[in-house]
């Protein structure tokens, strides 16, 4: 019985990295998603998607994010708060104007180090509707230190149409909701490394690959924008949001498109994980503790059966 579990188990072992890879899309038949995606695009015109097949589906996205050091990255990470504040400007001054936050309020931005004052004046420059008051009203009133940071459009119908029918995503979790697929065998490191950077690297890679050139045969419809790092397709609806200069850094910090990327989406890394450097020290502190809980339960178990003859 133990022997047939054991080969059992190292047939698990050896086959597990072909599985893999036939996830990973080398193997045939294993395109369905996009496949499914390209009859949706094609729905129009089925005898051309037909005639073409499914064979040219190309993989998403079209090149991988770069990885970046972050310094919140790895076992003893923790975030640079002034990244976080400027992140925090940048969203406010560009990413805002189409995107919602709707988990973070703005008591919340005490965690970038802005102090009580700070955050009621950046709360005032947003407006929200409360009410209803005593005639029964709704009414506009400036945003409070307790307020959720308000959505730009009133709707998802409405955003939809001022943004040539895509709905901007809020950017709450996103940092958290998006990661390129590694592959094997760069997944299996990763347990090791401890990468877990993916959404924040994306977001950077997504924000800076906006000046890549269209290559030959890759169509990008009307009102959509060529970017080889979007993860579902070749182009998507929104355009390159930021350009050198477009914000104005009192640190010193270089105000280029660069910066400006790393450091919103470091700013979304803590919107979508604002707990993440506590829970770092946390995991430390019960390694240790696990490690010489270990070592007592050893010696304690050498003790106990030290007077029974084996
Ligand atoms: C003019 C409006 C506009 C501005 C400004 C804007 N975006 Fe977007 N954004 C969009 C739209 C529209 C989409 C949806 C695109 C699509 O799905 O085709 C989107 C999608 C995204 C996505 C999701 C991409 C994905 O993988 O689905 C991220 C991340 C993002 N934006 C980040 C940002 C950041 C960060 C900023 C500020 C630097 C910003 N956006 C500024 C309109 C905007």
């Amino acid at each position: 019985m133990k022997k047939t579990l054991s080969v059992i188990l190292a047939a698990g072992i050896a086959f597990a990295p072909l599985s893999v890879l036939a996830q990973d899309g080398q193997g045939p038949d294993t395109n369905t998603a996009e496949d499914q995606a390209a009859a949706v695009e094609n729905a129009d015109a089925p005898e051309e998607a037909a005639e073409e097949g499914h064979a040219a589906t190309p993989h998403y996205p079209i090149k991988r994010p770069s990885e970046l050091d972050w310094s919140f990255a790895g076992p003893f990470g923790s975030w640079d708060l002034a990244q976080l504040q400027r992140g925090y400007k940048v969203y406010r001054e560009v990413c805002s104007a189409c995107h919602s936050m709707n988990l973070v309020a703005f008591r919340n931005l005490e965690a970038l180090g802005f102090s009580s004052e700070q955050i009621d004046t950046h709360a005032a420059e947003f407006t929200v509707q409360d009410g209803p008051n005593d005639q029964g009203e709704m009414f506009e009133r400036p945003a409070t230190a307790s307020d959720y940071m308000p959505a730009p459009y009133p709707n998802p119908a409405a955003a939809a149409v001022a943004n040539n029918g895509a709905v901007p995503p809020d950017l709450s979790l996103i940092a958290k909701a998006r990661a390129v697929e590694r592959g094997f065998p760069t997944f299996v490191f990763d347990i090791f490394t401890q990468y877990a950077e993916s959404g924040p690297d994306y977001i950077h890679a997504l924000l800076t690959g906006y000046e890549e050139e269209v290559p030959e045969g890759t169509e990008v419809m009307d009102g959509t924008y060529y970017n080889p790092y979007f993860i579902s397709s070749a182009a998507l609806a929104m355009a390159q949001p930021l350009y050198e200069d477009s914000v104005e850094y009192t640190d010193g910090s270089p105000q280029t498109v660069e910066q400006y990327s790393r450091d919103v989406s470091a700013f979304l890394m803590w919107a979508a994980e604002p707990h993440l450097t506590e829970r770092k020290a946390t995991g430390f502190v019960t390694m240790i503790f696990l490690i010489v809980f270990a070592v007592l339960m050893f010696l304690v178990k050498r003790r106990v059966w030290a007077g029974t003859p084996h």
